[in-house]
C-alpha cells in the first residue's frame, strides 16, 4: 500500500456514498465545489485513492469489490457534473446563459373551487359576527333526524335516500343541520354560527346529483330574532357574494325542523334577471333553504322556547359552484382532474 492509495472494504464504500451524497447536495459556491472536487475526485481525492487500492485486494475480494469502487467513482463524477451548482457555472462559463431570460416559474398549487366558494362563504358570514363549529359526518339517527323533528316514518328516514351504518341508528350525515343541534346543545344562546362541511345521500350518480355533497349550515339564535333577521341576513349575503344589484326572492316550502320554511332564490347573475338558459329564463336561481327554527327543536336542544326564537339556513356548495363556473356536470369536482382545476 502506497501513501496515496487506500484498500477499499464494504463498509468505507457505503460511508462514502453516504457522505459525497450529503455533500453534493450542499455545494453552493465555486470554492465549495472544488474543495468537493479535490477532496474526492482529485488525484489524491478519496475516490482516486480508493481505486488505487484495487491492487491490494485479494483476487476473490477483487472481483467483488473492485467494480464497485469503479463504478461509484464514475457515478460521482457523473453527478458532480449534473450538480445544479456545476450545470449553472458550466453554461455561464460557455457564454451561452442569458441571464436576463426570466427564471423558470415553480408550478404552483390551487385551491380547489369548492373550497374556494366555501371560504367566501365563510369569510362573509364571520364578518357579520358568525363563527364557525363543525359536526361529526357519522351521525346518530337521533341527531340527523329525530332531535329535527324528523316523524318516525319520514320518507328521507329510507335506506334509498340515507346511507346506513348501522340501520336505523348510525348513519352519514344528509346534510348539515345535524350540526345545529350539537351547537345548541352545547352553548348557551345568544348563538350565532355556522357549519360547512360534507353530506351524504344515497342518490343515483348523474351530472346533477352525486353521492357525496358540501353544505354550510347557519343559524342564529337569541331573544326576539324574527324572519326579517333572516330576510337581512340572507340579502346582505347575496350581495356580499354575487354582487350589489343582487335580489333575493323567498318562497314557501317545507322543513321539518323549520316553521315557516322558505326557499331562498337569488337573481340570476348570469343574465340579471332578465332570463336566460342558466336560469331557465325564470331570472332566479334557487339557492338555499331557510326557515325560523321549529319550537320542537328548541325545545329538544334544551333551549327555552318561550324566550329564544331563531332562524336557521342550508346552502348546496356545489350547486352554487356549477351556477357560479356555468359547470354542467357535477362529478368533475370531484375527479381532481388537473386540467380541470387548473383553471381555478
Ligand atoms: N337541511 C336542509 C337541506 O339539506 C336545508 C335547510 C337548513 C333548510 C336549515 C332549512 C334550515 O335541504
Amino acid at each position: 500500500m502506497t501513501a496515496d492509495s487506500m484498500v477499499p472494504t464494504a463498509e468505507l464504500l457505503a460511508q462514502t456514498e453516504k457522505e459525497v451524497a450529503s455533500g453534493l447536495q450542499s455545494i453552493s459556491s465555486d470554492a465549495e465545489a472544488e474543495v468537493f472536487r479535490i477532496k474526492y475526485l482529485g488525484k489524491k481525492g478519496l475516490l482516486s485513492s480508493l481505486v488505487r487500492g484495487v491492487k491490494d485486494l485479494s483476487p476473490e475480494e477483487k472481483r467483488n469489490l473492485g467494480a464497485k469502487v469503479n463504478a461509484l467513482f464514475q457515478s460521482v463524477e457523473g453527478r458532480f457534473k449534473a450538480a445544479p451548482w456545476t450545470q449553472r457555472r458550466a453554461s455561464a462559463d460557455a457564454g451561452s446563459f442569458d441571464w436576463t431570460l426570466p427564471g423558470f416559474p415553480f408550478p404552483r398549487g390551487g385551491i380547489h373551487p369548492l373550497t374556494q366558494i366555501r371560504n367566501r362563504i365563510r369569510d362573509i358570514f364571520t364578518g357579520m359576527g358568525f363563527d364557525i363549529a363543525y359536526g361529526p359526518e357519522v351521525e346518530t339517527d337521533y341527531y340527523n333526524f329525530g332531535a329535527l323533528n324528523f316523524q318516525p316514518n319520514h320518507p328521507a328516514r329510507d335506506m334509498q335516500d340515507t346511507f346506513y351504518v348501522k340501520a336505523d341508528e348510525v348513519l352519514l350525515r344528509t346534510h348539515t343541520s345535524p350540526a345545529q343541534v350539537r351547537v345548541m346543545l352545547n352553548r348557551k344562546p345568544p348563538l350565532r354560527c355556522i357549519m360547512p362541511g360534507r353530506v351524504y345521500r344515497n342518490e343515483e350518480v348523474s351530472s346533477r346529483s352525486y353521492c357525496l355533497f358540501h353544505q354550510v349550515e347557519g343559524l342564529y339564535v337569541d331573544q326576539r330574532v324574527t324572519f326579517a333577521d333572516l330576510k337581512g341576513t340572507l340579502l346582505a349575503f347575496a350581495k356580499q357574494f354575487f354582487g350589489e344589484q343582487t335580489k333575493i326572492k323567498i318562497r314557501p316550502s317545507f322543513f321539518p325542523f323549520t316553521e315557516p320554511s322558505v326557499e331562498v332564490d337569488v337573481w340570476c347573475f348570469l343574465c340579471g334577471g332578465k332570463g336566460c338558459s342558466l336560469c331557465k329564463q325564470s331570472g332566479w336561481l334557487e339557492i338555499l333553504g331557510a326557515g325560523m327554527v321549529h319550537p320542537n327543536v328548541l325545545a329538544n336542544c334544551g333551549i327555552d322556547n318561550e324566550k329564544y326564537t331563531g332562524f336557521a339556513f342550508g346552502m348546496g356548495i356545489e350547486r352554487i359552484a356549477l351556477l357560479k363556473y356555468g359547470i354542467d356536470d357535477i362529478r368533475i369536482l370531484f375527479e381532481n382532474d388537473v386540467r380541470f382545476l387548473r383553471q381555478f
